[in-house]
């Protein structure tokens, strides 16, 4: 009998300005223990207080997932017992969905011998979720640029060095549901709207690539593509900016489809400003965040 461990990173979509097509992996996770169910039926075991109120048997979107996965090679997923620990909050613009899809491929991949690579998971992946912004750094860890084209159901990706900068990240007590942050946005935008947005989101890539933080910056928090039409959404979004700002912040943009508020900054800085934005806005909670460079962990143990 084999148990399988996996430690799954969380992601921060978009950087202001990357809409559905940039992320990041943060190190919080979603944490993993599965073996083969003795009685043939799911169980699960929800530790700590983000997963309270999931389903403990085969209606759990991680089961859902395993099984979409194994069906699309003809394969059956055994049912397993989990035991899961998440310090990802849900529904906060950090990824956690896209923690759970992933950990639903990789149990499949493994328990129903699947035998795929990170790079077809990764099409899989984004396949189901629509865009690669979190299912990338999850999967890979590190900043991510990816594109899905799902005419032809292809992903690519690519990578930059991560930013030398302090990551803080100012998380609501409030969940905001993607689905609610999406349905606010335009179904379309003018082709002068357009050409303007993608060379801001160029030139900001291009900037991170030359550590050009103050550049950069600038550049993220100058979207178009999504940022006008969420923050009436979350209230405390333009007062965190202005007092990260004041305190020399590179950028404060909206994480994922928010309400996390996502502050890049030097590293001499950053210890002051998470001390006052905990201070200042005290129903949300500031914490300096790392970046994770490898994406999922998985260990196989011999019981
Ligand atoms: N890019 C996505 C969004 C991330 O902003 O809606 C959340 O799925």
């Amino acid at each position: 009998m084999k148990k399988l461990k996996l430690k799954v990173p969380a992601s921060t979509a978009n950087l202001g300005v990357g809409f559905d097509s940039i992320g990041m992996a943060l190190d919080k996770y979603l944490e993993v223990e599965a073996h083969l169910s003795e009685d043939k039926q799911w169980h699960f075991e929800h530790i700590g207080p983000h997963l309270q109120g999931l389903p403990n048997d085969e209606q759990h979107y991680i089961t859902k997932i395993a099984q979409t996965a194994t069906a699309k090679f003809s394969k059956s997923m055994p049912a397993l017992n989990l035991k899961m620990y998440s310090d990802i909050p849900l529904a906060r613009g950090l990824g956690s969905s896209a923690s759970a899809l992933v950990t639903g491929l990789f149990l499949a991949n493994y328990f129903a011998n699947l035998k795929l690579s990170k790079y077809e998971l990764l099409q899989l992946a984004t396949e189901i979720e629509g865009h690669p912004d979190n299912v990338a750094p999850t999967i890979y860890g590190g900043l991510v640029l990816g594109v899905y084209d799902p005419d032809v159901k292809q992903t690519d990706v690519s990578y930059i060095d991560i930013p030398k900068v302090d990551v803080i990240a100012t998380i609501p007590e409030y969940e905001l549901s993607t689905e609610k942050a999406r349905k606010v946005l335009p179904e379309t935008l003018t082709l002068k709207d357009s050409v303007k947005y993608s060379a801001i989101s160029n030139t900001m890539i291009s900037a991170l690539i030359q550590h050009n933080y103050e550049l950069a910056g600038k550049m993220m928090m100058k979207d178009g593509f999504h940022e006008p039409y969420r923050q009436h959404l979350i209230p405390d979004f333009e007062n965190i900016k202005e007092l990260a700002l004041q305190y020399g912040a590179y950028a404060t943009v909206i994480s994922g489809a928010g309400p996390t508020v996502l502050t890049l900054i030097k590293k001499e800085l950053s210890g002051k400003l998470v001390r006052e934005l905990q201070n200042r806005f005290q129903d949300c909670e500031s914490e300096l965040v790392t970046i994770n460079r490898y994406g999922v962990s998985q260990k196989i143990i011999n019981l």
